[in-house]
C-alpha cells in the first residue's frame, strides 16, 4: 500500500489515527467519559487519567499508555473491574434524523449529474469487499485507505467531493458523521438525482481504520458463473447481482443516457449491440461482465423482467442497495 501525499491527505480527512480496526469518529472519542468499559475503546480510555474528561489526541493516549506506572495501571485495572459493564457514555456521532437531513442537503450541494456515476461506483467499491464467510470488509469507509488499488482508479475525485459535505455536517452539527454513512447516503442521492428510486438509508455506521483485504471486488473479466460466486460470497443472490448491475445504466458504458438512472441497461443487454456487424461504437457497449450476464439463463430471466418492468427494477434495486450499504456494517450502539 503506497503512501502518496494525496492518500495521506485522505487518511487525514477520513481519520487521524489508527489504533484498532473500528473506531468511533474523532469527536466521539473526545466526548466519551471515562468509566465506559466498551472493548472497542477501552485501550484508549484506560491509558489516560481517570479524572480526565477528554481524549484530545489518541496518539498522546498511546504514549500515556506506555509511560503509565505499574501502580497506576493496577489501580486502573481495579477500577475497570469494579465498574459496571454498561456505564452510559455521551454520544456525539451523527445518527439522528436531523443529522441525516443535513447530510442529504450537503450532499445535494456537491452532487452533479456528471458526478453521480462515480459516487454510485464508490458505494460498490467500499461495500463490495464484504465476505460473509469471515464477516470481513463491507461498508466501513475503508475505501479511504484503498484508493491506490487498480480497481479503485478514478474514485479519488468522487470521495473528495463527499468529504467536503462531511466537513460541513461535522462542523454544523458538532458531531462526526462517518465516511461510510456519507458514501451510503450519497449513492442513494445519486440514484434519485438521476431519476431512479428514492432509497431510505439508515446512518450510524462506524468506520474501519484499516484497509479491507484485497482481491474481493469482482473482476470485469469474470463470466456469469464467476460473478454469481463472487456475489454469493457477499451474501447476494443472482437476482440481486442482476439488479445491482443495473447501476451501470449510469456512466459511459453505452447503456442509454449516462446521466439517467432507468432500466435501459437491461434493454440494451437484450439487444446485444456489441455483436452487431456494423462495428463502431456499438462494439464498445458494456463491460465483459455485463455481456456475460446475458449468457446465463437465470440472469437472462431477471434481465428480461427488468427490461419489461422498470418499477420492478427500481424496487429490487432499492432493496439490494439497502442490503449492500448495510453489508458488514458496524453500528453505533444507540442507532
Ligand atoms: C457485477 C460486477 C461489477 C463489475 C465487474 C464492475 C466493474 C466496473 C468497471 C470495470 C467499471 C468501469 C470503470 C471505468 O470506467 O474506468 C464500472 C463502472 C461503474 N460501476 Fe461497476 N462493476 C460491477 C458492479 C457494480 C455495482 C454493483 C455497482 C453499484 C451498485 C456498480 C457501479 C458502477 C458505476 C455507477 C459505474 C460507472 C462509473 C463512471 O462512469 O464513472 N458496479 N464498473
Amino acid at each position: 500500500m503506497s503512501m502518496t501525499g494525496f492518500d495521506l491527505s485522505f487518511r487525514h480527512l477520513c481519520s487521524p489515527y489508527t489504533p484498532s480496526r473500528f473506531e468511533f469518529p474523532t469527536q466521539i472519542r473526545r466526548k466519551i467519559h471515562h468509566g465506559c468499559t466498551c472493548t472497542a475503546i477501552k485501550p484508549v480510555l484506560c491509558s489516560t487519567s481517570v479524572s480526565s474528561t477528554a481524549v484530545s489526541d489518541s496518539r498522546n493516549a498511546d504514549e500515556n499508555h506506555v509511560s503509565t506506572s505499574y501502580g497506576r495501571r493496577m489501580m486502573i485495572s481495579m477500577i475497570s473491574f469494579l465498574l459496571p459493564l454498561h456505564v452510559p457514555i455521551q454520544h456525539s456521532y451523527a445518527n439522528t434524523p436531523d443529522d441525516l437531513l443535513l447530510l442529504q442537503e450537503e450532499i445535494r450541494k456537491v452532487l452533479t449529474k456528471g458526478k453521480a456515476a462515480g459516487v454510485l461506483r464508490l458505494v460498490f467499491h467500499d461495500a463490495g469487499t464484504y465476505d460473509v464467510n469471515d464477516n470481513s470488509g463491507g461498508m466501513n469507509g475503508s475505501i479511504c485507505y484503498e484508493l491506490d488499488r487498480p480497481e479503485n482508479k478514478g474514485l479519488k475525485k468522487s470521495l473528495k467531493i463527499l468529504l467536503e459535505a462531511k466537513k460541513v455536517v461535522d462542523e454544523t452539527q458538532s458531531v462526526s458523521v462517518s465516511v461510510s454513512d456519507v458514501i451510503a447516503v450519497a449513492g442513494a442521492e445519486a440514484v434519485s438525482f438521476c431519476g431512479g428510486p428514492q432509497i431510505p438509508v439508515r446512518i450510524g455506521r462506524l468506520d474501519s481504520m484499516v484497509p479491507d483485504p484485497e482481491g474481493k471486488l469482482p473482476e470485469e473479466t469474470l463470466d456469469a458463473f464467476g460473478l454469481k460466486q463472487s456475489f454469493k460470497r457477499k451474501g447476494f443472490s443472482t437476482q440481486e447481482l442482476v439488479a445491482l448491475s443495473g447501476a451501470h445504466t449510469l456512466g459511459s458504458k453505452g447503456f442509454g443516457d449516462p446521466f439517467i438512472f432507468d432500466n435501459s441497461y437491461y434493454k440494451v443487454l437484450l439487444e446485444k449491440p456489441w455483436s452487431s456487424s456494423s462495428g463502431g461504437m456499438t462494439s464498445m457497449v458494456g463491460l465483459p461482465s455485463d455481456r456475460s450476464l446475458i449468457q446465463d439463463d437465470e440472469c437472462l430471466r431477471w434481465i428480461s423482467k427488468y427490461a419489461d418492468d422498470q418499477d420492478l427494477f427500481f424496487e429490487d434495486f432499492k432493496n439490494a442497495y439497502i442490503k449492500l450499504v448495510n453489508s458488514g456494517a458496524k453500528w453505533t450502539t444507540n442507532s
